[in-house]
């Protein structure tokens, strides 16, 4: 009995022992082993040989593109015209959001210098503020409608043109600073007249860019109709499709058209008539300068719309007031 236990203790043992050592030989045997843990990291390995391979290859198509790409980005750019932007513009509660709006999307716009005037007798502290950190190339001026133009409070908007003299004012800016520099009648560039309110795409910069003499499009949203176009046949021309007297020399709002700087160096004499009878603004200064013949269709022969003539709703200030009354108004140091 006591002989049999001892076997069998023995047995145990010599069972213990060689479990224990197959099991140190199989975990020395995992040590060494590396093929086993090649095969885990072998996708891994591919997978980084071939990202290499592929940055190689961008890196070859770059070097080789080099050479090329600035020219066509950076050497055209310079050569392509300017547009320049004249903006009459006034102090009313929704000025600052209006221009800053517009001064958003021209900075989208590439080689456009903005003209912004102010219908003031003096530059606004808002306004200088405002172009100055506006990211933009501008020209900052002002002059102050006569007040026998001025609409009243209570006018209807469309009772006597607005901003003539601040177009005006914008065009004499332009010429004189032509003047002097060399080779001002061959200069290359465009005279957009934007309003602060209406709504731009940028691809109509685009389309503006190339005019000749004058360029136009459809104009969203305005004359109480879906949108106001120039009618083109064959390319040209021929009728204006608008609900109000199309029989104006030129039906067009001012944001539908866009003048060349040569034509408008050329022609010294043309301006806005402020006395001009409703509606005949644009045609006041378009008449000297081109004939329907003449207009340089755009916006896909004039079937696009890419400017939108929106009007902002003017803020109510009724609390304001209530509350101005109590002495309690709105903190003035606070820019809206
Ligand atoms: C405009 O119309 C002309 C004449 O019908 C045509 O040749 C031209 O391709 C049109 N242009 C565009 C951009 O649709």
């Amino acid at each position: 009995m006591a002989t049999r236990m001892k076997l069998k203790l023995k047995t145990v043992f010599v069972l213990y022992f060689m479990v224990s050592l197959m099991g140190l030989i199989y975990a020395l045997m995992q040590l060494g082993q590396r093929c086993d843990c090649a095969e885990h990291d072998m996708p891994k390995d591919r997978t980084i040989s071939r990202l290499r391979g592929e940055l190689h290859r961008l890196q070859e198509q770059m070097r080789k593109a080099e050479p090329t790409k600035p020219p066509q980005k950076l050497a055209v750019k310079p050569s392509q015209p300017t547009i320049y932007v004249i903006t009459p513009t006034y102090t009313r509660f929704v000025q600052k959001a209006e221009l800053t709006r517009l001064a958003q999307t021209f900075l989208h716009v590439p080689q456009l210098h903005w003209i912004l005037v102010e219908d003031s007798p003096h530059k606004t502290p808002l306004v200088s503020g405002f172009l100055a950190s506006s990211g933009l190339a501008y020209t900052h001026l002002h002059t102050p409608t006569p007040r026998d133009r001025k609409l009243q409070e209570g006018d209807p908007s469309w009772l006597k043109p607005r901003g003539a003299e601040q177009r005006n004012e914008g065009l004499r800016w332009l010429r004189e600073d032509r003047r002097g520099q060399p080779g001002a009648d061959t200069q290359l560039g465009v005279v957009y007249f934007a309003d602060d309110d209406n709504t731009y795409s940028l691809k109509l910069f685009e389309e503006m860019r190339g005019t000749q003499r004058v360029s136009v499009w459809p104009v969203g949203l305005v004359g109480g109709m879906r949108y106001e176009r120039p009618v083109v046949e064959a390319g040209k021309v021929v009728r204006f499709h608008t609900g109000w007297r199309p029989s104006r020399p030129f039906p067009l709002d001012m944001a539908g058209f866009a003048v060349s700087l040569k034509l408008v160096i050329a022609n010294q004499d043309a301006c806005f008539d402020g006395d001009a009878p409703m509606g005949f603004l644009e045609s006041s200064f378009l008449q000297g300068l081109v004939t329907m013949d003449e207009l340089e269709p755009k916006a896909e022969n004039c079937t696009k719309v890419l400017v939108w003539h929106t009007r902002t709703e003017k803020p109510k200030m009724k609390r304001e007031e209530a509350l101005q009354k109590q002495g309690l108004g709105s903190d003035t140091a606070v820019e809206v």
